[in-house]
């Protein structure tokens, strides 16, 4: 089958639905692909480089098998489309019935990539995340660019300047990557999001979790919020209000199933200092800031920037298209399973099926509902015992660890009376290395974990190489000992190089 990748005709539109390499991943799958000439010359690939990767330059992308692109295609886009062709592209389904009709009636199998059902599985084909990640990064390049000061601290011989203080709300895939990125220049960085399991991802990232808990919703079983209660919006207007006034640089993404609510208010950008600056990355959808103007940059009456653009993505066209066309590579991966270049549709599959608006002049919209869990499931609480039953078995407890205690601590001073003098020695380094290891693993933060993983595999290496060297001793309590410790080490070896291997994997360019 041919796949056709057409220049996007969207004004100002610099993205494109296939680079270089996914081409070349593409023809992997047993697929020919024609490029339209001058497709990725706003995103820097050239007629060249398709040709090289193994793509023929040709204009009749519209009459290939399988067409993708970027954005929704025009009417007469849709008229040049083969009957029976496939159509790959984000098509905003819910809100574009006349399109959805359209291709119906061209007798066309539609696949939304917008419409990807947010389940794990189908994570690697889902454009919306490659967005959103691209978008919350670029939203903190533009307030850099807006922002008259630097993000990182300076001690320098001409005195000091702090780092610029940035507060995120919402964060969702946009919101991690705009800490990410924020944290990265150096910035000091607040974040707030409605749902509370997000705390720890936001903490994991070298950011304050800004606590607000009575506006904070139960732990979501799909991985979405809902909409705030009156109560808890004034909740957060306040918390807003003082973070807001704080910030030097605010990033809001807050979004409720595709709906932007309001978190900043024109009285809140009335107490926020001049020459700090908003990006909203809401604004195509009306914006979270009241004085946000979609695809526009304003500076209110007091000084401060709001950035509305919505094409910031497009500001990236190199990387993000290929990592849009990585998920349309991922797309057709699930669609051509005897790699054989020939796109088989299984509608019995939650996540093709999710994504199909028509197919055989049907339309398929909108698709059952796909079971999405996101966090746990959170179990309803047994019934709990009383107070009274709770302190007498606290008290149990407390009995029960003063005993073993005790007894433990009367075994140690006997082995310690009758062991030799060598071995207490090596018995107190011992303690004193468990006490010491102890603190320093429990303290060390989130984002230290890989690090520490590798520290530990150097440790247990050292174990390894001690009880190698004891196994052969005449004693065999002491032989016993080696061979456990021996085993014991060889698990976090070799269980640190299969993490590490798997980790690797994900970072290779083939993939
Ligand atoms: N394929 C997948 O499994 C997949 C793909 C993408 C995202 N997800 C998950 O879906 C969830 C939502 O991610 P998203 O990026 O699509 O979110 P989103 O774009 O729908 O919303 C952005 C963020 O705004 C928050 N928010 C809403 N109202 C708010 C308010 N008033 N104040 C502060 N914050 C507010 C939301 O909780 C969310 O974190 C996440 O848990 C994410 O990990 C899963």
């Amino acid at each position: 089958m041919r796949i056709g990748i057409p220049t996007e005709s969207r004004a100002g539109e610099r993205l494109v639905a296939a680079t270089p390499r996914t081409v070349s991943q593409l023809v992997g799958l047993g697929y020919e692909v024609v490029v339209q000439s001058g497709a990725g010359d706003a995103a820097t690939f050239d007629a060249a480089a398709y040709e090289a990767a193994g793509a023929q330059i040709a204009d009749d992308v519209w009459a290939c098998d399988v067409v993708a692109k970027v954005n929704p295609p025009t009417s007469a886009e849709v008229e040049a489309l083969r009957p029976g062709a496939t159509l790959v592209a984000m098509l905003a389904p819910g809100a574009t019935p006349g399109l959805v009709e359209e291709l119906r009636a061209r007798g066309v199998t539609a696949l939304a990539l917008d419409a990807v059902p947010r389940v794990s599985r189908a994570q690697a084909l889902d454009v919306l995340s490659t967005l959103s990640n691209v978008a919350g990064y670029r939203a903190v390049v533009e307030a850099a660019q807006a922002y008259g000061g630097m993000f990182t601290g300076q001690v320098t011989a001409a005195g000091k300047t702090p780092p610029a203080r940035v507060f995120v709300i919402g964060a969702g895939v946009a919101g991690l990557a705009a800490i990410g990125a924020a944290g990265a220049m150096g910035a000091r960085v607040r974040a707030f999001d409605v749902r509370p399991e997000v705390g720890e991802q936001i903490e994991s990232m070298g950011a304050t979790f800004v606590q607000a808990a009575a506006a904070q919703q139960a732990v979501s079983a799909d991985g979405y919020a809902s909409a705030l209660t009156p109560e808890q919006e004034e909740l957060t207007a306040r918390m807003y209000a003082a973070e807001t006034a704080d910030a030097d640089i605010v990033i809001t993404t807050a979004l409720v199933r595709g709906h932007a609510p309001t978190t900043i208010s024109a009285a809140m950008v009335a107490g926020m200092r001049a020459g700090s600056v908003i990006v909203d990355l809401a604004a195509s959808g009306g914006g979270n800031c009241e004085l946000t103007v979609p695809g526009r940059t304003v500076v209110s009456e007091n000084g401060v920037t709001i950035v509305g653009d919505t094409d910031l993505t497009s500001r990236m066209p190199q990387h993000t298209s290929q990592l849009f066309g990585t998920n349309i590579v991922h797309l057709l991966q699930l669609l051509t399973p005897a790699k054989d270049g020939s796109l088989v549709l299984d509608l019995d599959d939650p996540v093709q099926r999710g994504m199909t608006v028509t197919h055989e002049g049907e339309v398929l919209w909108p698709p059952p509902p796909v079971p999405v869990s996101a966090a746990p499931a959170v179990a309803p609480a047994p019934a709990g015992p009383t107070p009274q039953e709770i302190a007498a078995e606290a008290a149990r407890r407390g009995q029960r660890r003063s005993v073993a205690l005790a007894l433990v601590a009367v075994l140690v001073m006997l082995g310690i009376s009758f062991a030799p003098a060598a071995f207490l020695g090596h018995f107190t380094v011992f303690v004193l290395a468990v006490v010491v290891g102890y603190y320093v693993i429990s303290n060390v933060s989130h984002a230290l974990h890989t690090p520490l993983m590798a520290q530990t595999n150097a440790i247990s290496g050292i174990i390894l190489v001690g009880a190698l060297l004891q196994i052969g001793d005449d004693s065999a309590l002491v032989t016993t000992l080696a061979v456990v410790a021996a085993s014991v080490a060889s698990i976090n070896v070799f269980g640190g190089f299969l993490v590490a291997n798997r980790m690797i994997r994900m970072f290779r360019k083939d993939a």
